[in-house]
């Protein structure tokens, strides 16, 4: 994970950008704490950025989220130096891109850091194939790699049967999707998005969250991801940076962000998420008390039941994947019959999830029975289980601690 190795990819140190003749006056008028509507009012320049300091790790997704006009679109290019900076540096891999000159830049942008727009920018009358592979024709790569490159991208969104349409001919969920296999064949090692969903419906716009998850978990480039969706920002980032009015007013994790908003603009942009859709299964797991294994004895996995208080038990194959749940009478009946091992039950199939499955997906597992969830590792391995209790504890808990905070900040606010 990004935050394991943290090398830092791009530094972003004391960033301020400003449009307008009044630069120094509209920095400084900023500073002392007028607003930014007063700023632009009194002397008609704009400070779209303030004094933005951050890092972005290599492989993780850096999140900017703000409101309409807090700046994200113009700290975005600031990173690839398709806007200059007023002030500070934008340091990629040590080279501070302000300074580079125009063909180094064009280098840059080829080689290492590409960008995806929210309406995708593609040919329309040339076919999706074609499109994909055009960054890499411009790069002058050979005829047969970029095919395969402009293949595989394709494989990736799932739209291997169109790479022969015409661009015009296809919806705007795939045309969407041939701008991500452009970004993702390309050799870019970063991607500036800017909105990159924002035009969808909202069926498709999840699908296509989806879709860039599952393909960025594979090629882990690293992402810089722009959104005013707070849902998108906590589903698709590692780390996310607040801003509003050209400042970041807060940086961390989804959880920081949710459980401590930095205050009553984060605690708006908070308001509308819906937490079962964001917590996932690792937070209302709770570890196993007991288990079982096929090869064992009905009777010392019955005392071991009866121990526990439990009415079910996960019985797991010998090669520690989980086969199953059986239930008490089933290894009573055993017992009482002594049997050797528990290989007379073919367990029950029960319901598994991973670790990121989102809690909205696990509740409606418990309509058909109320027997745990198992929560499996990508190697099928046991990790932990949810019950409706936990679920339920963790959820509410959850409402809790932020009718708590609302109603702190309605007493901070009124005092
Ligand atoms: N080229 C420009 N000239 C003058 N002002 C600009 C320019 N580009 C952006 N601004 C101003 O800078 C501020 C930040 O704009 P920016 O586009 O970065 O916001 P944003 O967060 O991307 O908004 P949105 O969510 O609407 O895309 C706004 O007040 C905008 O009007
Ligand atoms: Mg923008």
């Amino acid at each position: 994970m990004a935050t394991q190795t943290a090398t830092s990819i791009i530094r972003v140190q004391n960033v301020s950008k400003v449009f307008g003749s009044k630069k120094k006056q509209a920095l400084a008028m900023r500073r002392s704490g007028r607003s930014k509507a007063e700023t632009e009012e009194k002397i008609k320049t704009t400070v779209a950025v303030m004094d933005a300091e951050f890092d972005v790790y290599k492989g993780e997704t850096f999140v900017l989220i703000g409101l309409s006009g807090s700046g994200k679109s113009t700290l975005l290019r600031c990173l690839n130096g398709l806007i200059k900076p007023s002030e500070g540096s934008v340091l990629l891999e040590n080279e501070n891109i302000g300074r580079l000159d125009r063909r180094r830049l064009q280098q840059i942008r080829r080689n290492k850091i590409g960008m995806v727009f929210q309406n995708v920018g593609l040919l329309p009358n040339r076919n999706v194939l074609d499109n994909i592979m055009f960054g890499l024709e411009v790069k002058g790569v050979e005829k047969s790699v970029r095919e395969k490159k402009a293949k595989d991208a394709l494989e990736m969104v799932r739209l291997n049967g169109q790479a022969y349409k015409r661009v015009d001919e296809l919806s705007g969920g795939m045309k969407q999707r041939v701008g991500l296999a452009r970004a993702l064949a390309s050799d870019q090692e970063i991607l500036l998005m800017d909105e990159p969903f924002s035009a969808l419906d909202p069926l498709i716009r999840r699908e296509m969250q989806k879709l860039f998850l599952d393909i960025q978990g594979e090629v882990q480039k690293t992402v810089i991801f722009v959104t005013h969706d707070l849902d998108e920002a906590l589903m698709l980032g590692h780390r996310a940076a607040v801003m509003k009015d050209g400042e970041i007013v807060q940086f961390g994790t989804s959880e920081d962000i949710l459980g401590d908003p930095a205050n009553d603009y984060v605690e708006q942009l908070v308001q509308g998420v819906d937490y079962s859709k964001i917590r996932t299964a690792k937070s209302a797991m709770k570890p196993l008390k007991a288990i079982a294994y096929q090869n064992e004895s009905p009777q010392v996995v019955l005392r071991r039941m009866k121990a526990n208080h439990l009415p079910a038990i996960f019985v797991m194959k010998r090669d520690g994947t989980l086969s199953g749940l059986i239930q008490l009478p089933q290894v009573t009946n055993l017992a009482e019959k002594r049997r050797q091992d528990l290989s007379a039950i073919t367990p029950n199939p029960c319901h598994r999830v991973g670790m990121e499955t989102p809690l909205r997906e696990i509740l409606p597992l418990y309509s058909d029975q109320p027997v745990p969830v198992a929560v499996v590792d990508k190697d099928h391995r046991l990790k932990g289980e949810i019950t409706p209790v936990s679920l339920i504890n963790s959820l509410t808990k959850e409402i809790q601690d932020y009718e708590r905070k609302k109603s702190d900040l309605t007493e901070a606010v009124q005092e």
